[in-house]
């Protein structure tokens, strides 16, 4: 069986619908055992696999330099689409991954050109599926991988429109280490070279076995299971609300009836979306409401929604200031990463309420968790 750490059991940062999504947890692992040095991706589109990647390389705090290349138009098969997937993503990404990570916005052949040949430890081909697109996109980028590098196929396993990955797949991975998982549309992993990490060494080992890839395949399989589930879950709640708000809609009865006991999590999410739903049209009637927004940004917290839930308290404590706020906020930015305004927000906290130890103790340990 391949060795694991904590790393595979994390759970996505980003998440949106993506035939990708239940891969992630593959990807995390992947980051872990090879630890790259350069990573690119081709065919980023809403960022799901590649913002994995990153999350991965932040948290291992691996030395990566990380290229997302993609026109950010679509294509045939993913379909064609506006500006704002390209916005949206930049406006997750920058802040987080700017300092080794760029979203390059080129076609993959005239990118090609900017990079090193021997250069890539770690490419993903995701761009167009069909046979002359895939096999293209490996000859173009081949000579920039370096000797030991591995590559990432997605959609192997899908045999419908001229999808050809799996054609391509089956001529290139027969003589090369490699593995191929089922789930998620199919993941192709090929090794180039001959000499991996340990880790990479034990999963091309169990894919040379029918009982090592059922192995390895259910364990993947149900990871990203639960991933995409829970991506589902948080879309639809998003849904929900966004309609809720539209035709002012009391929820309340309707989550308590709709969910019963036995699916607590569920029932606890959709009560706190409501509650993000009422805050809402309370604000929309009085945007002055500080305490309004001060519970809006609680409610958010809850539901994992940290963005938004920072954006709100800032906009309380910029209306009243209190100590309350800022450690709440120094808490959201803690949970972000976000270190230096973790502890600016804590520091200030503790200012405005000396005589409050736990406040100074959340500053203590933050400072302490910026370090490790
Ligand atoms: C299947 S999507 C990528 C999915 C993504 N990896 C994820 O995690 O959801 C394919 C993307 O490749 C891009 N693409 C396809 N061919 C391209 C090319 N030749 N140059 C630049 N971008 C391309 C499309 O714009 C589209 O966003």
């Amino acid at each position: 069986m391949i060795p694991f750490t904590p790393t595979a059991f994390r759970f996505p940062d980003r998440v949106a619908q993506s035939a990708w999504i239940e891969h992630v947890p593959f990807m995390f692992w992947l980051v872990d055992a090879l630890r790259p040095g350069r990573f690119v991706e081709l065919g980023v589109h809403n960022g799901i696999s590649y913002c994995a990647a990153c999350q991965a390389i932040e948290l291992l705090h691996l030395d990566c330099s990380c290229y997302a290349i993609d026109s950010w138009k679509g294509d045939e098969h993913a379909g064609f689409y506006g500006e704002e997937v390209y916005a949206d993503l930049a406006a997750y990404h920058d802040p987080r991954y700017a300092a080794f990570s760029r979203l390059v916005r080129a076609n993959f052949d005239m990118a090609a050109a900017h990079f090193e040949d021997g250069s890539i430890d770690l490419l993903h081909i995701d761009g167009l599926h069909s046979y002359d697109a895939v096999a293209h996109d490996f000859e173009t980028w081949r000579p920039k991988l370096a000797p030991n590098a591995v590559v990432l196929f997605h959609d192997t396993n899908v045999r419908e429109r001229d999808f050809g990955v799996f054609r391509l797949w089956a001529e290139i991975a027969a003589d090369r280490p490699h593995f191929e998982f089922l789930h998620g549309h199919g993941l192709g992993v090929l090794g180039m070279g001959d000499d991996f990490p340990r880790a990479l060494e034990a999963l091309f080992a169990a894919g040379r076995t029918a009982e090592g890839r059922e192995g390895v395949r259910t364990i993947f399989a149900h990871l990203g299971q639960a991933v995409g589930q829970s991506a589902t879950m948080a879309e639809t709640i998003k849904k929900v609300e966004r309609d809720a708000i539209a035709r002012g809609a009391d929820l309340r009865g309707v989550v308590s009836s709709a969910f019963p006991a036995g699916q607590d999590a569920i029932r606890e999410e959709l009560t706190n979306a409501v509650e993000i739903v009422r805050l809402r049209t309370v604000l929309a009637e009085n945007p002055k409401n500080d305490g309004a927004l001060s519970n809006l940004s609680l409610a958010l917290n809850r539901n994992n929604r940290v963005d938004e839930a920072v954006d709100a308290i800032k906009q309380a404590i910029e209306m009243r200031p209190d100590a309350g706020r800022y450690a709440h906020l120094g808490n959201l930015e803690a949970r972000r990463r976000n270190w230096p305004a973790a502890i600016d927000a804590m520091r200030e906290a503790t200012v405005r309420a000396p005589d409050m130890d736990v406040f100074a103790q959340r500053l203590a340990q933050i400072t302490a968790d910026s370090e490790k």
